[in-house]
């Protein structure tokens, strides 16, 4: 009785330990992916603007970046987006239940002062039809966003017409430099 008591402590416990494992090894390629995605966003956007100005760097969050997403998704069986609490493209970046719940907890961190850069995180979680690995790691907003998604001041005119008419129902304006503007996010069947 006692023997099998210990056993079954030991199976629990090494199968605890595998799931950690394996929890780090899917979080550590996550990290790989995530971290030169969001800076190339961030350097096609800088490149854009010197090159054509704010209107031109439209593209990179229109066009680049869903196709960016796309690729990396496809290259590597998983599902990469970007999301957000405030949404310009509802279509793309609405958040699901746990990216909501997830974002929320990025905001509440941040308010007490963890740097939203770096901020991340990383779960297994079970669903009726499986179990996925998930992660999200957030976009802190920076100065060169401004232009689209800070405040009515920072956004010039020509930029808030072809906002106002692609996106009716936009809610990605009011950020500033350092807020979180939204997360990547990963999920990938176990
Ligand atoms: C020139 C304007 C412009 C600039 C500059 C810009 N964005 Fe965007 N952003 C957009 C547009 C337009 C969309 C909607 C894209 C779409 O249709 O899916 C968007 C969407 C997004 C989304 C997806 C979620 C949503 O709200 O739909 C994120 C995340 C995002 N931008 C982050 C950034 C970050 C971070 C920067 C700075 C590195 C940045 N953007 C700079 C115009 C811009």
């Amino acid at each position: 009785m006692k023997k099998h008591y210990a056993l079954s402590v030991l199976l629990a416990l090494s199968s605890t330990v595998a799931l950690a494992d394996d929890l780090a090894k899917y979080q550590d390629e996550s990290r790989a992916i995530v971290g030169p995605f969001v800076q190339k966003l961030i350097a096609e956007n800088k490149k854009a603007v010197m090159e054509g100005g704010p209107e031109s760097a439209i593209k990179v969050c229109k066009d680049i970046a869903p196709a960016m997403a796309g690729e990396v998704s496809r290259l590597n069986g998983l599902r990469l987006t970007r999301v957000s609490l405030k949404v310009r493209n509802p279509l793309l970046g609405t958040a699901d239940a746990w990216e909501q719940k997830k974002l929320m907890e990025f905001e509440k961190r941040a308010a007490k002062g963890e740097k939203t850069d770096a901020m991340e995180v990383a779960e297994i979680v079970k669903e009726p039809n499986g179990k996925y690995f998930r992660y999200m790691k957030a976009i802190a907003l920076q100065q060169g966003c401004v232009a689209c998604h800070g405040k009515p001041t920072d956004i010039n005119e020509n930029v808030k017409a072809r906002l106002a008419e692609d996106y009716p129902h936009d809610q990605a304006t009011g950020y500033e430099a350092g807020q979180i503007r939204g997360a990547v996010s990963i999920k990938r069947p176990l």
